[in-house]
């Protein structure tokens, strides 16, 4: 494990020159490794791995859309594709990759093949870290590990292809064979990691629940609109009001944003929105973060993770939250889009 400093902090990650797949292979030579789920995560690792030289298997219910899409990967009805209770058998590491909810409902089959020595694998803290209200509770004597790719399970399968990696990091919440951080690394890297950091599982969900809630989604948005409706309430036509919203924002500033940084953003731009920026992010920060605050509070009292568990146990969910989305599609900010991508010239 190296140290490397992080803006003045020191942190633990784990790279591949230091971990090398070679290692991770040797590792988890005796391993049958059962990726349970085949949604968005279930594949990226399941191929990753298969294709990074270990012995993997998936675990996938039968009957549906998703098991036609495990064959159609090259996983074999029998030899390395079974129903979820039969993979759970055959593993000696068990991925947990269903969704959060469904990670609820099939726990006690998933518990019931959890012999001594066997290790349980998660890609997100939820489960664990609220056991009270999701009832996850894994036995004393296997190790329960995670690693949580920072990103969508696609771009782990792509950057894969394309000979890079997505960063992920990495927990132990109970190492009963002693052996639960070579294999949580090991695991790590097979998966198609870029590098590893260290965290806890509950470090990992309340980051991640304030992330899609904060920044990543739910602020972006309301930030967003907030711009567009307040040029549009003035006078401004949809073009005007989305292309100086998001338009620029996605097209323009973002891949620099990326590249370099906002620091480097705001010494490269006009001095005029220089000052603007300067001026203005104080206020922004200050109305916000109390804002924020309230939301990290959310996450940390469990009260998110019953509203996530509350609504998804409901029979009209999915109708609830169609009707949601529908209002988000249909308004004129999204609609505005709509227009503005047809009109990108690399869609002429
Ligand atoms: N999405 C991401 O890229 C991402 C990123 C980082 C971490 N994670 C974490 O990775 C884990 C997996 O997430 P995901 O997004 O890949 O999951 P997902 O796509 O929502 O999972 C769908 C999988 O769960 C199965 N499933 C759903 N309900 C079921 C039920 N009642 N019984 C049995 N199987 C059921 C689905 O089978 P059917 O198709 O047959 O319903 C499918 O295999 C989660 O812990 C998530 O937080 C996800």
């Amino acid at each position: 494990m190296a140290q490397m400093n992080f803006g003045g902090v020191m942190e633990n990650v784990v790279t591949r020159e230091e971990f090398p797949l070679e290692k991770a292979r040797e590792v988890l030579k005796d391993e049958t490794i059962a990726v349970i789920g085949y949604g968005v995560q279930g594949p990226g690792q399941s191929l990753n791995l298969r294709d990074n030289g270990f012995n993997v298997i998936v675990g996938q219910r039968k009957g549906g859309k998703t098991w036609e899409k495990a064959v159609a990967d090259g996983w074999v009805p029998g030899e390395t594709l079974f129903d979820i209770d039969e993979a759970c058998q055959r593993g000696t590491i068990i991925q947990y990759l269903l969704s959060d909810a469904a990670q609820i409902e099939v726990w006690p089959t998933v518990k019931k093949n959890l012999t001594p020595g066997k290790a349980l694998y998660f890609s997100h803290g939820f489960g664990i870290t609220y056991k009270e209200r999701t009832g996850i509770i894994p036995p004393a004597d296997v190790d329960v590990i995670l690693v949580a790719p920072k990103g969508s399970g696609t771009s782990l399968r792509t950057m894969f292809l394309e000979g890079r990696g997505l960063n992920s990091s990495y927990a132990i919440f109970q190492d009963a064979t002693g052996r639960a951080y070579d294999r949580v690394i090991a695991l790590g890297i097979g998966v198609g990691s870029g590098y590893l950091f260290e965290t806890t599982f509950k470090r990992e969900v309340y980051s991640d629940l304030t992330g899609e809630r904060g920044s990543l989604m739910g602020a972006i948005q309301g930030l967003l609109l907030a711009q567009y409706e307040t040029l549009r309430e003035n006078g401004h036509t949809p073009s005007e009001a989305f292309n100086e919203t998001v338009e620029e924002l996605t097209q323009s500033l973002m891949p620099l944003f990326a590249k370099n940084g906002m620091d480097w953003m705001y010494a490269n731009c006009s001095t005029t929105a220089q000052r603007g920026a300067l001026d203005w992010m104080g206020p922004f920060h200050d109305a916000i973060k109390p804002v924020m605050q309230q939301l990290y509070e959310s996450v940390k009292t469990g009260n998110e993770a019953q509203i996530s568990i509350d609504s998804n146990s409901q029979p009209d969910y999915r109708e609830k939250l169609n009707e949601e989305l529908r209002q988000l599609r249909e308004s004129e900010m999204w609609q505005t889009a709509v227009t503005v991508r047809k009109l990108r010239p690399e869609n002429n």
